[in-house]
């Protein structure tokens, strides 16, 4: 029998497994500090956000090189590099922003060469010697699995990263991928309205000892219950993408809302509350990571780690907003294109 010893770091949050570490159950997605959903936060109020997920016991953080094209890795190594012996770092390789003569784009390169050039550029902004999770970002379709994750073998084996991690893949490309290096973690949407992991990924993480992230885990807003009129966000947001926020779905999916918070009422917890309570309950191998810019809200995210619902009340909620009652695809057909996901 081999005994392995967890890294873990100080926290009153309940704590989870996620390869050699134990994070706090919940995490803290940085992406909307530089990026996704309209203007980003002003550079004092998200240091502030994010020295206030330090503090409140959040020892678990997401970023990537494409989140503002570097931006957001720039920003999480300049708060948080001081505090580095607190938290596990997460970030992510494999789908960058490329410099064209008509300005910069989202590139998706999974070639080895790009990912250790990533790397080391990451390691620069983020102002630390390793990475503790390293993700690819997206699997490049036009390369092997197991060459990409052969590259991030090389890195966890050059001391560059700590463990490697894969997003928006199924249970095929993570077995693929985990015979060439085991894989502690698979980063996916999951929630109340994108079940997606439930097909077949979470099966084979279960079967293969790998933690599952769970990202845009309150429905990048939905399942908050504040976001009641899509015609007021920013141009560049990119939920005008998604086919669910699109306004004819987005009206059939808000008459679910009301239902949906009377549940919340009646668990004693805010609606974002219920939706990352019910992921927690899913299993001890779930680690939600909410997105927000405001404190307040990351103060209420980080409390669902503590609460407790009623069996029945999850069930509820389950029902209620569940892959038969909600409308619209996750993404749009290019964006679908992209991943590797099975989607419903
Ligand atoms: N691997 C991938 O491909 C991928 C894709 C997407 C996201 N991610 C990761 O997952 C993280 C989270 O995902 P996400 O940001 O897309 O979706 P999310 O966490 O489901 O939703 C974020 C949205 O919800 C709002 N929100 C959060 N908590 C709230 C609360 N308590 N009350 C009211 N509103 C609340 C935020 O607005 P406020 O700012 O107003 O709070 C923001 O608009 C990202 O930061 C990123 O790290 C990864």
């Amino acid at each position: 029998m081999s005994i392995t010893t967890a890294t873990s770091w100080p926290s009153p949050l309940p704590q989870r497994r996620l390869g050699d570490f134990n994070v706090s159950a919940i995490g803290l997605g940085c992406m909307n500090l530089s990026h996704a959903y309209g203007a980003p936060p002003p550079a004092d109020v998200a240091e502030r956000l994010l020295l206030g997920a330090l503090d409140a016991g959040c020892n678990f953080f997401d970023t990537a090189a494409l989140y503002g094209f570097g931006a957001n890795e720039t920003l999480v190594g300049k708060v948080l590099a001081p505090h580095r012996h607190r938290f596990m770092l997460a970030s992510k390789c494999g789908m960058t922003g490329v410099t064209f003569a008509d300005g910069v784009k989202r590139v998706i390169d999974g070639r080895p060469g790009t990912i250790k050039a990533t790397c080391e550029a990451a390691l620069q902004r983020l102002q630390t010697e390793v990475i503790d999770l390293y993700y690819l970002h997206r699997w490049d379709k036009q390369v092997p699995i197991e060459d990409s994750v052969g590259a991030l073998a090389d890195l966890v084996r050059a001391g560059k990263i700590r463990s490697i991690g894969l997003s928006e893949v199924s249970g095929a490309t993570l077995r693929k991928a985990h015979a060439v290096h085991p894989i502690a973690a698979v980063q996916n949407e999951y929630s109340l309205w994108s079940r997606n992991p439930e097909i077949s990924l979470l099966g084979a993480c279960r079967e293969l000892g790998v933690t599952l992230v769970a990202f845009s885990p309150v429905a990048r807003g939905f399942l908050c219950g504040q976001l009641r009129d899509v015609s007021g966000l920013d141009a560049k947001d990119i939920r005008r993408t998604m086919p669910r926020f699109a306004p004819d779905a987005f009206a059939r999916n808000l008459a679910l809302l009301p239902a949906y918070e009377a549940l919340a009422a009646e668990a004693g917890c805010t609606p974002a509350q219920l939706a990352l309570a019910w992921l927690l309950a899913q299993g001890e191998d779930i680690i939600p990571i909410p997105g927000t810019t405001s404190l307040a809200h990351l103060h209420e995210d980080l409390g669902a780690a503590t609460i407790d619902v009623a069996p029945d009340l999850l069930s509820s909620a389950e029902a209620l907003i569940s892959r038969a009652n909600v409308t619209g695809r996750r993404y749009n057909a290019q964006a679908e294109s992209e991943v590797d996901t099975e989607e419903f």
